[in-house]
């Protein structure tokens, strides 16, 4: 698409499919002033093609925008990204559509017969574009939902995946099971979603986020400020636990959670490009067997903890076993369990830190 001069996308439109769609009919009669250029009325002509040109591409498109109203713009955008490969195409349509219209998704389909303006139509020119290239919707539109609440998101940040709200959904229930103020430390915070999940659903817990990124804490502190959370919570900006070690005049901690990096090099090169292109290195990759990071917050994690403390990891879909070699192997915990998630994967480990120690 993008190599097509303009004088073969008007080559390439088709009279026939003209005839037959209102879209099309209604335009044709004003390509003639871009001079079709007919003897290269070769290429396969599809709707995505008539879409991107008569909506975006055309240079003269002060086209009779009456016709592009919100049900038309979701069926080109949804055929388009279709065939370009992304995933669940109508719901990124409809994602990407809502936002530049700011409306809820819901409002689309109650005004499928609203017109969308020029302004709109040059705004989403560029970011249906963009998506096509397999950017990713969130970072388009800023915005995510994770564990049903709206999160702010930038390329400096990891897109939180539902497979995280398992984490949070055990972090929730082991803070059930304590009474009075509890102390919880999420590493590796990137938007914070993982923080503010559980600060809205346990509101007797205290929480220090940490990460790396300072970048990635500007986005975790709008999300806090969103969500009136900045009393509960605490961004500390550093290597996993070296940003709290000065801190440590609060109490241990009841709670460590984290969703660290656990990509290893030979996954990394087959992520799927809108990974891969697109979300940070820093929060996917960890050495060449994806364990780098666990080995540093195992080693540590029993320092931080009281004696009745827990720590809860995601971890990658076939790391389990390594994992919980890697928690026997301090001594420091009991109850280890791996959990695998809705697709079958290993992706949660819980340890519980040993009253007592062998030995000791
Ligand atoms: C997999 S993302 C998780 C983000 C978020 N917690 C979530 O669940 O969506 C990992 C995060 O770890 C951060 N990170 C990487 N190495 C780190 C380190 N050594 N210390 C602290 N944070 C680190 C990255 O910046 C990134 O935000």
């Amino acid at each position: 698409m993008d190599t097509w001069s303009r004088g073969t996308k008007q080559s390439q439109t088709n009279p026939n499919k003209a005839k037959t769609n209102p879209i099309l009919a209604q335009k044709t009669t004003q390509r003639t002033q871009f001079k079709p250029k007919q003897t290269q009325f070769r290429a396969k002509c599809t709707p995505c093609g008539f879409f991107l040109f008569f909506t975006f591409l055309c240079p003269g498109y002060n086209l009779p925008m009456q016709t592009w109203t919100i049900q038309r713009l979701l069926n080109w955008m949804t055929d388009y990204y279709t065939e370009k490969g992304i995933d669940a195409p109508r719901l990124n349509a409809e994602l990407l559509l809502s936002h530049i219209l700011a409306m809820e998704r819901i409002e689309l389909y109650t005004h499928f017969d609203k017109i969308v303006t020029k302004e709109q139509l040059d705004i989403l020119h560029d970011l249906v574009k963009r998506a096509g290239q397999h950017e990713p919707i969130c970072y388009l539109t800023g915005k995510t939902e994770f564990y049903s609440l709206r999160l702010q998101i930038s390329p400096d940040c990891m897109i939180p995946r539902p497979e995280t709200e398992l984490l949070v959904e055990r972090a929730i229930e082991f803070l059930r099971t304590r009474t009075g103020p509890q102390f919880v430390c999420d590493l590796c915070t990137g938007c914070g979603c993982i923080a503010v999940a559980i600060a809205k659903n346990s509101p007797d817990a205290k929480i220090i986020a940490t990460d790396i990124c300072a970048d990635a804490l500007n986005i975790a502190a709008k999300n806090i400020e969103n969500h009136d959370l900045k009393d509960r919570i605490t961004l500390l900006c550093g290597d996993l636990f070296e940003p709290i070690v000065p801190q440590l005049d609060v109490e241990k901690f009841d709670l460590i959670v984290c969703n660290p990096p656990y990509v290893s090099a030979s996954e990394f090169e087959k992520l799927d490009k809108c990974v891969k292109d697109y979300e940070p290195r820093l929060a996917l990759f960890a050495g060449d067997d994806g364990l780098d990071v666990y080995r540093r917050i195992i080693d540590k994690a029993d320092q931080f903890l009281r004696p009745d403390g827990a720590l809860i990891l995601e971890i990658g879909y076939a790391q389990g076993a390594a994992i919980k070699e890697l928690l026997e192997k301090t001594g420091a915990f009991a109850g280890i369990k791996i959990e695998k998630d809705f697709h079958n994967n290993d992706r949660i480990a819980t340890a519980l830190k040993q009253l007592t120690r062998p030995g000791l």
